[in-house]
C-alpha cells in the first residue's frame, strides 16, 4: 500500500463559520480526508495579527473546534490542533524569514490589503503573516492546501519558500500544491460575496429564530405577489441551491409562475429547508461547544499526533542549515561544577 499525500490547512478564528465558510472551506476539505492524509488545524497565533480580545479569541477557537468536528471531522482520523501547540513553526518560520526578501513581504496580500483599509502602519505580524502560513505548510510535509482563491498568493510564497530551501541547502522539504475550491461564492444578505468584513453574513448554527429573522432579510427584487420572478438572479434561490438543493426545484417553478408566491414565500420555505438540512449539525454542535475541556483535550492529543511530523521535519531542517544543537548537559552536573569550584 502506497502513503497517501497529505492534505493541510489553517482556519484563522477571528469569526463564527458562516454558511460561504461551510460550502467553501469545511465541506471540501473534510471531503478530501477520503483520499489523503489530513491534518487541519486552528491559526490563533494567525488570528492575532487583527485581534486583540482574548475572551473573544478563546470563543472562536471553541467555535471554529466544534464547527469543524459537528460538520464531520474525525479526530480519529485527520490531525486536528492548534497552531500554537507545536512551537517548532515559529523556529522554522525564522529560518524561512532569513531566505526571503523584505519587499516580497511588502507586496504581499496581508500587508496590501492592511494599507488598502487605512492602516497607516501594518503591524510586523501582518507583513509577516505569508511566512508563518509558509511554515505552517512546510513542517508537516505537505502535498496539497485545500484554500480559497484569496490564498493563492501566500501558497506561492510556500512553494517559493520551499524551492530556495531546498536550493541553496539540498532536497529537504516538500514543495506544496494548492487546491484551489471549485465551490461556486456563496452571497450574503445583500447578494454580494458572504464574508465576515461586510456584516452580511448568515452564521452556519445560528438558532432557528436568528436563522429565519436573518433569511427574512435577504434582498429581494420589487416585483409583487403574482408577478413571475427569475429564480437565477435572486439571492434566495441561490442560496437555497447551493445549501439546500432539493427545495430548489420546486421554489423555481413557483418563482416562475409568480400566482400567489411572494419574496416571503420563498425565504419562509429557504428558511424551513434549510433549518431541517442543518438541525442534525446543529445540535452536534451545541453539544460540542458547550463542552470546552472535552474540546482542549481533543485539540490537544492532535497536537500530540503532529509534534513529531514537525520535530521530523525540523530535525532535517536544522541539520541542513548547520545549526547543530548538542543536548544540554543534566542540570545536577552544572550544580556540581560551580559549586565544586569554591572546593
Ligand atoms: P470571510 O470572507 O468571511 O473573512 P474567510 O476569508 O475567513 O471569510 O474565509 C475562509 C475560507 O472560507 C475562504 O478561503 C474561502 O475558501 C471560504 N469562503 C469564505 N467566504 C465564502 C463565500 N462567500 N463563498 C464561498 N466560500 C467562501
Ligand atoms: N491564511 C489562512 C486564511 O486566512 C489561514 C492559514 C494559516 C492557513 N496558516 C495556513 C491556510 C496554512 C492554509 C495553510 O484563511
Amino acid at each position: 500500500m502506497t502513503t497517501p499525500k497529505t492534505s493541510l490547512t489553517g482556519i484563522k478564528p477571528t469569526a463564527t463559520p458562516h454558511l460561504g465558510n461551510y460550502l467553501g472551506a469545511i465541506r471540501p476539505a473534510l471531503r478530501l480526508a477520503e483520499q489523503y492524509r489530513t491534518i487541519y488545524f486552528i491559526a490563533d497565533y494567525h488570528a492575532l495579527t487583527t485581534l486583540r480580545d482574548p475572551q473573544a479569541l478563546q470563543g472562536y477557537i471553541y467555535d471554529v473546534a466544534a464547527t469543524w468536528l459537528a460538520c464531520g471531522l474525525d479526530p480519529e482520523r485527520t490531525i486536528f490542533f492548534r497552531q500554537s501547540q507545536v512551537i517548532e513553526v515559529f523556529e522554522l518560520a525564522w529560518i524561512l524569514a532569513c531566505l526571503f526578501g523584505t519587499g516580497h513581504l511588502l507586496r504581499g496580500h496581508s500587508y496590501k490589503d492592511a494599507i488598502a483599509k487605512g492602516q497607516k502602519d501594518p503591524n510586523a505580524g501582518i507583513t509577516f503573516y505569508p511566512i508563518l502560513m509558509a511554515a505552517d505548510i512546510l513542517l508537516y510535509d505537505t502535498h496539497v492546501v485545500p484554500v480559497g482563491k484569496d490564498q493563492k498568493q501566500h501558497l506561492e510564497v510556500a512553494r517559493d519558500l520551499a524551492g530556495r530551501f531546498n536550493h541553496h541547502f539540498g532536497p529537504t522539504l516538500v514543495v506544496p500544491e494548492p487546491l484551489i475550491g471549485e465551490a461556486p461564492l456563496v452571497p450574503g444578505t445583500d447578494g454580494t460575496k458572504m464574508s465576515k468584513s461586510k456584516g452580511n453574513t448568515i452564521p452556519l448554527f445560528a438558532p432557528p429564530k436568528q436563522l429565519r429573522k436573518l433569511i427574512m432579510s435577504i434582498k429581494t427584487g420589487s416585483e409583487g405577489l403574482d408577478d413571475p420572478k427569475d429564480p437565477d438572479r435572486s439571492t434566495v434561490w441561490q442560496l437555497c441551491r447551493q445549501l439546500a438543493p432539493e427545495a430548489a426545484g420546486p421554489m423555481a417553478e413557483k418563482l416562475r409562475r409568480g400566482v400567489g408566491y411572494g419574496w416571503g414565500h420563498a425565504k419562509q420555505d429557504f428558511f424551513e429547508a434549510l433549518d431541517a438540512e442543518l438541525g442534525p449539525m446543529r445540535e452536534r454542535f451545541e453539544a460540542l461547544r458547550g463542552d470546552e475541556a472535552q474540546l482542549d483535550e481533543t485539540l490537544a492529543a492532535g497536537a500530540a499526533k503532529a509534534r513529531p511530523i514537525a520535530q521530523a521535519t525540523m530535525a532535517r531542517v536544522r541539520e541542513a542549515v548547520g545549526i547543530r544543537r548538542p543536548p544540554c548537559p543534566p542540570k545536577e552536573t552544572l550544580r556540581l561544577k560551580k559549586s565544586g569550584g569554591g572546593g
